[in-house]
């Protein structure tokens, strides 16, 4: 029996790990520079904590999560996003205590049972991060910056950024009912998902993909024209600060997301070098939702990027290719005392921060030389029973071929990187 990944996971092999580190690195490197702290929660939480931020009504809910009872019949269920557990791991720990505004990221796996194909995944990873605590429009731009500073840290400079205002709960209830007497006007020319969300969630609607569902409801109102006096304002700012900042934006007034937290700023940051999945970032603010899963009102904001749709773009633009750490050193051993020595000095020289590779598989000279090559070693030493003896040893600089004799007991290398 052979045993394979389940359909939509991916093993993510050496040699395509190396780019996913770098990207690591950026998002951490990044994310100090904007004074945000690595939180790390579970990847499983109680079923109730996702239905409840999410929402029962959205798509991930309810039909995307990967929910099980466990052994002790509790309803579990694998993250499907991070925000949820973040505020959660907020609210259980007291974060808000001991600051009055607490900035987080993170970066790990999330798990969505979609159908999969290019760049939609079951198993896949994000970084993203949150702010607790404030409702600045500052804060919503930033995180904004967070993922396009990522990017451009990345040679990626081709992405556009759509913003919206879906609203609060002063001026969304209002605007919603004036929806919901628009789309049933044209319920008939909807598709049947669509006219299953008039009732309770109509503004999902208006964020379908389907022609049809586009061209029947292009004339019907926007949230963003139905604000209230405080989301109008707070909406001014979040443009007039990403014009501050020279970054291009484009208002679309049809942008919802696929989560139902969502209280005025909504955004979407999106690729060309993408196919229909070209999403690669979506956050924006939730100032209700704290409140909703048990903490004290507390105003927020956050992003998600995903990463393996990241790593499609840096691929398309050639921005991937990661230098792998070859070893400063391959020891090509004769015989047993030799590969002794060389197990014992490879260890001291990786102590002092070099990469060292030994024979494990008792070669002839000639096939370690060549695996010494297939690894690019940049050195290669070549130890037998009569360097030993004489303790000194040729070593071989494989970028020019040219040798040195060593002496075997005070024997480093010459400095490489
Ligand atoms: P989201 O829009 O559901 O938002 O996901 C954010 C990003 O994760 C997407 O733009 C996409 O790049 C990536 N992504 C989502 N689903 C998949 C999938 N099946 N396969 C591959 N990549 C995927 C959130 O998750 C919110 N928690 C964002 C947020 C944080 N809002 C406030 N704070």
């Amino acid at each position: 029996m052979k045993f394979r990944t389940i359909r939509g996971t991916k093993d993510i092999l050496p040699g395509d790990v190396e780019a996913w580190q770098h990207v690591e690195a950026v998002v951490r490197r990044v994310m100090q520079d904007f004074n945000y702290q690595e939180i790390r929660t579970p990847i499983f939480e109680q079923t109730g904590l996702f239905a409840r931020s999410i929402g029962e009504l959205t798509d991930i809910v309810s039909k995307e999560m990967y929910t099980f009872r466990d052994r002790s019949d509790e309803s579990v269920t694998l993250r499907p996003e991070g925000t949820a557990a973040a505020l959660r791991a907020y609210i259980q720990n007291n974060l808000g205590e001991q600051s009055s505004l607490v900035k987080i990221y993170y970066i790990g796996p999330m798990f969505r049972q979609e159908r999969p194909q290019a760049g939609r995944l079951r198993q896949f990873h994000q970084f993203g991060a949150e702010a607790l605590g404030a409702d600045s429009p500052q804060l919503d731009v930033e995180m904004m910056l967070l993922p396009l500073e990522v990017y451009r840290n990345l040679g990626i400079e081709e992405f556009s950024l759509k913003i919206n205002s879906v609203g609060c709960e002063i001026c969304r209830p209002a605007y919603k009912e004036i929806l919901q007497k628009e789309l049933e006007n044209v319920a008939d020319r909807l598709s049947q998902e669509s006219r299953g969300r008039i009732a309770q969630n109509p503004l999902r609607v208006l964020d379908s993909k389907d022609e049809g569902d586009r061209s029947a409801t292009s004339h019907v109102p926007l949230m963003k024209d139905h604000l209230c006096p405080s989301c109008t304002s707070h909406f001014e700012r979040v443009q007039q600060l990403l014009t501050a900042l020279g970054l291009p934006f484009v208002v679309d007034g049809r942008l919802v997301r696929g989560l139902d937290y969502y209280t005025k700023t909504a955004f979407e940051v999106t690729s060309t070098a993408l196919g229909s999945q070209d999403a690669l970032a979506g956050g924006g603010r939730y100032d209700l939702l704290v409140e909703e899963i048990g903490g004290k009102p507390t105003p927020g904001v956050g992003f998600a990027a995903g990463m393996e749709r990241l790593l499609m773009v840096m691929e398309k633009t050639a921005s991937a290719t990661q230098p792998l750490r070859v070893p400063d050193l391959y020891i090509v051993a004769l015989d047993d005392a030799s590969r002794r020595w060389a197990f014992v000095r490879g260890q001291e020289l990786r102590r002092h921060g070099r990469c060292v590779e030994i024979d494990y598989l008792q070669r002839s000279i000639k096939a370690q030389m060549r695996e010494a090559n297939r690894q690019k070693a940049s050195y290669v030493l070549v130890v037998g029973e009569t360097e030993l003896q004489s303790g000194s040893a040729r070593l071989k600089n494989m970028a020019d071929g040219s040798e040195t004799t060593v002496t075997l007991a005070s024997f480093d290398l010459p400095a490489i990187r």
